[in-house]
């Protein structure tokens, strides 16, 4: 019988985690604030298969296989037979305590819990769950199914056991590891984010213009994305939720967001997912608003 992983939260990291398990011969429970939402993401995967399959780049059969072993449902109450329950929900942390404390009841004696946060404390969040011994950070990188890395990051309640097991599943996803303690950031983000920070204030300085300054950082740094591009892709109100983690939990005034990433997430412009962040993608290809 092949494992069963429960996924709650079907945005693009639920979905695109929920992709890469099913591709790797797993089973996929998929859940999210309603049925409804869980159906449209699996419609969303489906396209994304579809994507796949008309580049060539996988076989149709392939494809119908990975479909068939997601299950969107409704609520938890499938979720005792998941080895493990993956949140991939909003980076606000009631709705993650909301989840693991109801998720929790359905969690198996042998079950961990792992969550897909970004920079909250993994040592915190366990004592929402049942047992803070099996309960782990998971941290996917955006697209899922593309990208190499996971960070593994226990709390300090994590026992050796769960950190293992985890570590062996995320392999199993053909994905490398990166161990990281439990610490602001945790590694990728706690490097990224001053990056991407330091080029809104550049571009808030007027030292060179959107496309100058992605353009420095592709060609010069070997970069696929510049700073700006990535952080519309990432979400520029993500970005600042993790700056904000980051500044406040250290207090140090390196992490403090540049005004210009503040005003531009005031102003509603997200990035990719309003069509508007440091570009504009309404048309065909994107264009740099300033
Ligand atoms: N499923 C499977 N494969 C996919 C896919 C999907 N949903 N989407 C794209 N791909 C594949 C394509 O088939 C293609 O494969 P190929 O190289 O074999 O042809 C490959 O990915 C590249 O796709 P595209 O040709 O469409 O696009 P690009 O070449 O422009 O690459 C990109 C797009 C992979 C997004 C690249 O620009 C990139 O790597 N950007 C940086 C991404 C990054 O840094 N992500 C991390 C963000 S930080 C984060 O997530 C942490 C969080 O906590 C903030």
């Amino acid at each position: 019988m092949s494992k069963t992983i429960a996924i709650i939260g079907a945005g693009q990291m639920g979905s695109g985690i929920a992709q890469t398990i099913a591709q790797n011969g797993m089973d996929v429970l998929l859940a999210d604030v309603s049925l409804e939402l869980a159906e449209q993401a699996v419609g969303k995967i489906d396209k994304a298969f579809g994507k796949l399959v008309g580049r060539g780049k996988i076989e149709i059969a392939e494809a119908d296989a990975a479909m068939k072993r997601i299950t969107p449902v409704g609520d938890y109450n499938p979720m005792g037979e998941a080895e493990f329950i993956i949140e991939a929900a909003t980076e606000k942390e009631e709705i993650k305590k909301a989840i693991f404390e109801k998720a929790g009841e359905k969690l198996g004696a042998d079950a961990i819990m792992a969550s897909n946060t970004s920079s909250i404390p993994i040592t915190r969040m366990a004592n929402y769950a049942p047992d803070p011994a099996r309960f782990i950070g998971l941290h996917f990188f955006n697209p899922v199914p593309v990208m190499g890395l996971i960070e593994v990051i226990p709390g300090l309640a994590t026992s050796e056991t769960t950190t293992a097991r985890t570590r062996a599943f995320a392999e199993a996803l053909g994905k490398e590891v990166v161990l990281s303690q439990d610490e602001p950031g945790f590694v990728v983000n706690r490097i990224l984010l001053p990056m991407i920070n330091e080029a809104v204030f550049v571009l808030g300085q007027s030292t060179a213009d959107i496309e100058d300054i992605d353009k420095g950082c592709r060609l010069g740094l070997n970069h696929p994305m510049g700073p700006l591009q990535l952080a519309d892709f990432v979400g520029l109100d993500t970005c600042l939720d993790i700056l904000m983690v980051l500044y406040k939990t250290t207090r140090d005034t390196k992490y403090r967001p540049a005004p210009l990433l503040v005003k531009y997430v005031e102003a509603g412009w997200l990035g990719r997912k309003t069509a508007r962040g440091f570009y504009d993608y309404s048309g065909e290809e994107p264009v740099p608003t300033r």
